[in-house]
């Protein structure tokens, strides 16, 4: 059996020994940086054994035929018409790695989707059932088909970019870890932001209704934040009865978080807690523990770990020994946009 496999480009080793784990004995039949196409014999697909996450997608491939320059597209589709396809509502997504064709995975997923209703097979982008992706890896063609409630998207970067408010870069980062670990905020919940600045993550809360208090000491994008119809102010003074009362959805506390302390005295209690300082993991923990007082019982905390160097582990323990004190950790995850780090998930447990 064939897998399609996608995971950090970081952390490259951690991946093949993810894979290892996953599968036992394995052979690489395409490479390119962070994706692999992989023969196997067995897997335990669901039993993730690693602690930490470094693989983005495990698929298995249920068609692998060779395309040629000549006939690119043609022959993709003829891969394609050689599985068996679900009669189904389908989607298409075309995953085109170290391609020199001239042809956007878009246009492929085009040609293919004009082709396939055609023939009469039920093709859309509004509420499929199944997810149909094809990888196109070293002049091979590679297909198969997942159920789109398990998993509605391949290609990360493509997705994520069309939901962009462009903030930051950073913001891909929490889009992901939402999606991931399957968190859905609600309209008038509290969240504290610990090194927001410029304002992706904390602008991506307050789009879902939530109330931001975002913690840098560092400038955030109020211009563009205000064009996105966000109500934004910059807190001078601790009193913050403005914060509800005025609808405030993003106030920034425009300091260190060790000299905004003070501020937590006029807020309530907050149901969310993300962390995306630039600080080391040990020093970053210490912080998002001095703001627990001010959670409430099972508050989520996303929280990137910043890796000085490619030895994860290191950095993961430095993170874990301080942050289990008070948190559940949930999940320790390698995600798309995440570059040198890794991203947390635990839930407050007092
Ligand atoms: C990677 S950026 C955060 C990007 C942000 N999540 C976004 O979506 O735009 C890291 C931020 O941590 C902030 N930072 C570093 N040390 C800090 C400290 N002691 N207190 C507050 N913020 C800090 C930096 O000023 C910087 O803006």
């Amino acid at each position: 059996m064939r897998y399609f496999i996608y995971g950090s480009p970081i952390f490259l080793k951690s991946n093949l020994i993810s894979i290892k784990s996953i599968f036992g004995n394995f052979k690489v039949e395409s490479n390119f940086i962070n994706s692999y196409i992989i023969s196997a014999h067995s897997a335990s697909l669901n039993n993730k054994k690693s602690e930490i996450n470094f693989l983005y997608r495990v698929l298995k491939i249920l068609k692998t035929e060779k395309i040629s320059e000549k006939n690119y597209l043609e022959d993709i589709k003829n891969t394609l018409i050689k599985t068996t396809i679900p009669n189904k509502k389908i989607r298409l997504e075309c995953v085109d790695i170290n391609s020199r064709r001239g042809y956007s995975a878009k246009d492929i997923e085009v040609y293919l989707g004009e082709y396939l209703e055609k023939i009469g097979a039920k093709v859309t982008l509004k509420n499929p059932e199944i997810l149909c992706y094809i990888i196109l890896f070293d002049m091979n063609c590679h297909i198969g088909f997942i159920s789109y409630k398990k998993l509605s998207f391949i290609d990360p970067g493509r997705h994520y970019k069309t939901l962009s408010s462009g903030i930051s870069r950073a913001e891909f980062k929490l889009m992901e870890a939402f999606d991931e670990f399957k968190i859905k905020l609600k309209p008038d919940q509290i969240a504290f932001d610990l090194g927001a600045s410029p304002g992706g993550w904390s602008v991506l809360m307050a789009k879902k209704g939530v109330n931001v208090l975002a913690i840098d000491q560092g400038e955030m994008f109020s211009d563009k934040i205000k064009k996105l119809n966000i109500n934004y102010i910059e807190a001078t003074t601790p009193n913050m009865s403005k914060f509800k009362k005025n609808n405030i959805q993003i106030l920034h506390i425009r300091k260190k978080f060790q000299e905004a302390i003070g501020f937590l005295d006029y807020v309530k209690k907050a149901d969310i807690i993300t962390c995306d300082m630039n600080i080391s993991p040990e020093e970053a923990s210490k912080a998002v523990l001095l703001f627990s007082g001010k959670l409430k019982k099972n508050a989520k905390l996303i929280f990137t770990i910043k890796c000085k160097t490619k030895f994860a582990k290191k950095y993961v323990e430095e993170a874990k020994t301080i942050l289990s004190k008070h948190f559940k950790i949930e999940s320790i995850t390698a995600l798309p946009s995440n570059r040198q780090e890794l991203t947390l998930y635990g839930k407050f447990k007092n």
